[in-house]
């Protein structure tokens, strides 16, 4: 019910981009919610301070962050934190996202990622045999959820040749005025700009391959409502501004790649030996 016609794939061919509605109910979309909240009630609050506000903060942080991708991990707003290590609002007001093995560790949300539909876009887009690289649940809090520059995912998830592509899964209507995702249209077939991931010295580097900027012109909005899912080409230039409105915008998203593909070291997202990378099976 879900697949893609010719007209809907020549449109994401064009566009770098597809916006599917109602493409989960509004039930799945709560109990995602639901399941969010529940694991943020868990996290130990002091562990959190212990990372994110500690003199050394930076470089536990980075560490944190480095090794979260067979983890369930917490990650919070930039200006969460007092000066004196204290949150400034509650700690559910106060989380960024969760990342980046929820579809692997959580089994709400493996379902979710592993419902037949998903898999059957995956043959649809191309995929011989995908694998589920990367999820997160992203809160965009009220007022305070932070803008998202813009980027193409595949400098943060590479593989030679590129072979990226995000779901994104709007788990409340996302608007202009709460932060939906904006894209430029046909940006995907412009090239690569960058490559993010690990260098010799253990730490991280941005490397520059075209530095020619995107024109914020070209930008439109993908507002989407509660359930959408929108397809995002690995190499689509897209962005979410702040959200300064009084409403969330909670979304979850989840990364494929093809297992054929090379999959480079510089790649910050590693796995554990015991934990290998799976497709939708
Ligand atoms: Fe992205």
């Amino acid at each position: 019910m879900f697949g893609l016609n010719q007209q809907r794939l020549e449109a994401y061919e064009r566009d770098g981009f597809l916006l599917i509605e109602n493409f989960a109910r509004p039930d799945q979309c709560e109990a995602l919610r639901r399941r969010a909240i529940e694991l943020v009630g868990a996290f130990d609050l002091a562990e959190a301070v212990s990372i994110f506000s500690t003199r050394e903060q930076s470089r536990i942080a980075d560490d944190y962050f480095l090794t979260s991708g067979d983890q369930i991990r917490f990650f919070f707003e930039e200006d969460a934190f007092a000066a004196d290590g204290s949150l400034r609002q509650s700690k559910l007001l106060s989380i960024n996202k969760i990342g980046h093995a929820l579809h692997d560790l959580d089994p709400l949300f493996d379902d979710f990622s592993r419902q037949p539909e998903l898999a059957a876009l995956a043959v649809a887009l191309g995929y011989r045999q995908p694998l589920l690289l990367q999820s997160s649940y992203i809160f965009k809090q009220p007022e305070i959820g932070g803008e998202v520059n813009c980027h193409q995912d595949a400098t943060f998830l590479q593989t030679e040749p590129v072979s990226v592509t995000g779901f994104w899964f709007a788990l409340e209507d996302a608007t202009q005025q709460n932060g939906c995702l904006w894209a430029i249209p046909g940006g995907h077939k412009t090239g690569l700009k960058s490559l993010w991931g690990r260098v010799a010295n253990g730490g991280t580097q941005m490397q520059i391959l075209d530095d020619s900027p995107w024109s914020d012109a070209d930008l439109i909005p993908l507002e989407a409502r509660q359930g959408s899912l929108i397809i995002l080409h690995g190499l689509l230039p897209h962005l979410s501004y702040a959200n300064r409105s009084p409403h969330s915008r909670h979304a979850y998203t989840l990364h494929v790649i093809e297992s054929g593909a090379g999959y480079p070291d510089a790649n910050w997202l590693r796995r554990s030996v015991a934990m290998p990378l799976r497709g939708f099976d």
